[in-house]
């Protein structure tokens, strides 16, 4: 079976190329990817695929349902939105929308789901159990996940695989990891409230840029005293904004912040945490404090046996070589975190890098692509479907979260 998908993929390759080339050329961005998602219905279904547009607002599902026994349902998730960045990288197929750029590689995880599909629906008799397609739009802005959700794209589902491409692995190369991928991300704002007055009296006043000098100083602290080391937890207050004039003490300043955490205890922990030393602070010094800390998407947790099962395909597909275990998480965050909510799941890191180049990171506008992961991403994504049909371990309870 391995070949026969290696086969198919190969085969479809200049097709996929083509079509990676026309997203790229044409990006769209978190919530408006109406010509994208309608370019994916298209071809979805004329490989047979049950379509359903609009899922999530601009996002599509696709269904292929398998001529086995297996009753159970895998998913494939891949996003199709790109960013707000004028891109630089000078291909002939760059972007036709000037700001708007696939630099995080939607314009792959996009054609690499379709091809999946392509694979799949070929394998006819052969093909053993249901799976269903989400292309998911506003995954930069992390909604599109909770979108698809809430419009039901979860329903039945019993696991779930995913992938993102990587710049720092080499073009063929898959990257996989136990345990967390991503980080929780949230966010933080803070307020704090003063007093004002004359710059040269002070003690008349609340001095609320000093006090949140102090907070921010005791929360970077506190991290590194009260929180465990080997749970990280990132705290960056990205904004800050507050008073008037030289001489006047400010009576209010807002900041604005993103929280990073991985251990699931500590995400449950940090915001009362958070709360505590502020206010304490606030207190000790007069002043007082608004504190709104609002959850964002958990971390990525992938499941133990899900992620055997992607190892072992990856290695018989590539070799040991070519499949790297990733020994570290990112503190980055992705939204596929809503699905594993509903049903247990995989991410791997698809290698992009080229040999002899720059490779730009995520997010960069010269970020580039080997296309040659395209097939790459295919052949992982479909020969791990036919192989969590295949295994007994699917059937047992031991893949619940
Ligand atoms: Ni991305």
């Amino acid at each position: 079976m391995l070949d026969r998908i290696k086969d198919l993929a190969q085969t479809l390759a200049p097709r996929l190329i083509e079509i990676r080339r026309h997203f790229h050329a044409h990006p769209e961005l978190s919530g408006q990817e109406y010509q994208t998602s309608a370019y994916v219905a298209g071809v979805l279904s004329s490989c047979g695929l049950h379509v359903k547009e609009a899922v999530g607002k601009t996002g599509v599902v696709g269904e292929l349902t398998g001529e086995g026994s297996d009753r159970r349902l895998l998913a494939i998730r891949t996003d199709m939105d790109a960013l707000p960045i004028i891109e630089g990288t000078g291909l002939e197929f760059a972007s036709h929308q000037r700001g708007i750029m696939h630099a995080c590689g939607h314009d792959i995880h996009t054609t690499v789901g379709l091809g999946t599909a392509m694979v799949l629906s070929q394998l006819g008799a052969a093909l053993p159990g249901n799976i269903r397609f989400l292309f998911q739009p506003a995954e930069e802005i992390a909604q599109g996940a909770s979108w698809m959700v809430a419009d039901g794209a979860m329903a039945e589902v019993n696991a779930i695989l995913s992938l993102h491409v990587f710049p720092t692995i080499p073009g063929g190369s898959v990257g996989i990891r136990y345990g967390a991928l991503t980080a929780a991300s949230d966010d933080l704002e803070i307020t704090i409230m003063g007093e004002s007055g004359h710059g040269a009296r002070p003690h008349e006043a609340v001095d609320a840029i000093w006090v949140a000098a102090q907070v921010i100083s005791a929360l970077q602290q506190a991290i590194s005293r009260m929180q465990n080391s080997l749970r990280p937890v990132v705290l960056t207050i990205g904004k800050i904004e507050g008073g008037r004039a030289s001489n006047v003490i400010a009576d209010r300043v807002q900041m604005v912040g993103t929280v990073r955490s991985l251990h699931p205890e500590t995400y449950e922990r940090l915001p009362a945490w958070i709360e505590n030393i502020v206010t304490g602070i606030c207190q000790t010094y007069g002043a007082k404090c608004q504190v709104n800390y609002q959850r964002g998407v958990p971390s990525v947790q992938n499941n133990p046996a899900l992620t055997q099962l992607l190892e072992t395909a990856a290695k018989e597909a590539w070799g040991g070589d070519r499949v790297q275990i990733l020994l570290e998480p990112s503190l980055g965050a992705e939204d596929f975190a809503v699905y594993l909510k509903y049903a247990p799941g995989t991410m791997f890191r698809l290698g992009v890098g080229q040999p002899g180049k720059t490779n730009y990171p995520l997010h960069h506008p010269q970020f580039e692509a080997d296309e040659s992961a395209i097939v790459t991403g295919v052949v992982t994504l479909a020969y791990t479907a036919y192989k969590y049909w295949q295994n007994p371990m699917a059937q047992s309870t031991d893949w619940q979260i």
